[in-house]
């Protein structure tokens, strides 16, 4: 009988320009020994996120992912051997499993999660995905009722959450994706009002024509071009919600930032606010509530897009970075 090994996907080199397959590598080892206050984990589901390509440049929330280690990456893992008191063999948790098959991880830094059907909510909607979209729009953005919402990378995990919880508080929501078929996807089946392709021209004209009253809530995914556009037609008093730069993170970003800052905040007295949702984690309990209320009844629709097989996981975040993806993209291990 050969002995289980622990399969991975290493970063080998930090990619200076396109993120490529070259830039990984699959390895195996064995499987890690817990150690006092660890979990052996067997990581079940890992999470694709735009941010795991940020995280190889550095200057992130996090430590940088070092050349020849395992890449980083939150996934949702079954506990199969504990030497923490809080975890017991058969536990979920959800954590920084890495890519890779196992992982012992300190017990404090895992989140034990409740056994629900399918386990993969719990990386979308119940996940940083839905809790990015709920916080980030509901504390930051602050719409009211008859708002303008304008959201970009709107077919992605995160958009396409932002947009619906917008459109239950009845707002007015406009996606920003690309191509026909995501928008198309947006207003029909997920009840947007209007949709903008972005990759089809101005975005500053056609978002004109579907935002007329101005936008007075942008929830921004994606910096860069996207955000100079929609700068200009911010409502006084307006929020801005910045929650990511997917537009900076694969290769050199543009050359110049998106102009009319300050000016523009200025004038039409703008609130531009960052946040991490980890910021918000002492809300957990209501906003999953919420979330669970809006999915069983129908007025949440998940999209999820799960790839098979952790040989897989390069290629799907390239995939992701190209807006290959509908709503949560995660690897099955
Ligand atoms: N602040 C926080 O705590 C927090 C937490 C989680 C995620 N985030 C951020 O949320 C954003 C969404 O991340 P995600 O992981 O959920 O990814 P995602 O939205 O599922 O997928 C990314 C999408 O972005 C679009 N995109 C890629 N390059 C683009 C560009 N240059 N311009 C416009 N759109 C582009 C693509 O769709 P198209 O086909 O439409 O181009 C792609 O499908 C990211 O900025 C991420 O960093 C922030």
């Amino acid at each position: 009988m050969t002995d289980p090994v622990n399969r991975q996907i290493l970063l080998v080199e930090k990619p200076s320009g396109k993120l490529g397959p070259e830039h990984f590598k699959l390895n195996t080892s064995t499987i890690p020994e817990p150690k006092h206050g660890e979990a052996l984990l067997r990581v079940r589901y890992i999470s694709l996120d735009a941010a795991n390509r940020a995280w190889m440049h550095g200057a992130t929330y996090r430590a940088a992912v070092e050349p020849n280690s395992v890449m980083a990456g939150g996934g949702i893992a079954e506990v199969v051997a504990s030497k923490a008191p809080n975890l017991a063999p058969g536990d979920i948790v959800f954590g920084d499993t890495g890519w890779q098959e196992y992982a012992a991880v300190p017990a404090k830094l895992l989140t034990k999660m409740p056994r629900i059907e399918p386990m993969t909510h719990l990386l979308s909607v119940y996940g940083i995905a839905g809790l990015t979209a709920y916080f980030g729009l509901l504390e930051i953005g602050k719409p009211k009722a008859g708002e303008t919402v304008v959201v970009s990378a709107a077919a992605g995990s995160v958009g396409s959450i932002v947009g619906q919880i917008a459109k239950i508080r009845d707002c007015h929501v406009v996606g920003i994706a690309g191509g026909k078929d995501k928008c198309h996807w947006l207003t029909s089946e997920l009840g947007f009002d209007a949709a903008v392709d972005y990759k089809d021209g101005a975005v500053f004209k056609q978002l004109k024509a579907v935002a007329p009253k101005g936008i007075d809530v942008y929830f921004d995914n994606v910096g860069g071009d996207i955000l100079e556009a929609c700068l200009p037609q911010m409502n006084n008093y307006g929020r801005i919600a910045c929650c990511g730069a997917i537009s900076q993170y694969d290769g050199a970003p543009a050359a110049h930032g998106p102009r009319g800052v300050p000016g523009l905040i200025v004038v039409k007295r703008l609130i531009m606010q960052g946040f991490i949702v980890m910021d918000f984690m002492k809300q957990r309990d209501k906003a999953l509530a919420d979330l669970q209320g809006w999915v069983a009844s129908g007025k949440l629709k998940v999209q999820e897009d799960v790839i098979d097989g952790l040989e897989n996981t390069p290629a799907a975040l390239i995939g992701l970075l190209a807006g290959e993806n509908r709503g949560k993209r995660m690897i099955k291990v």
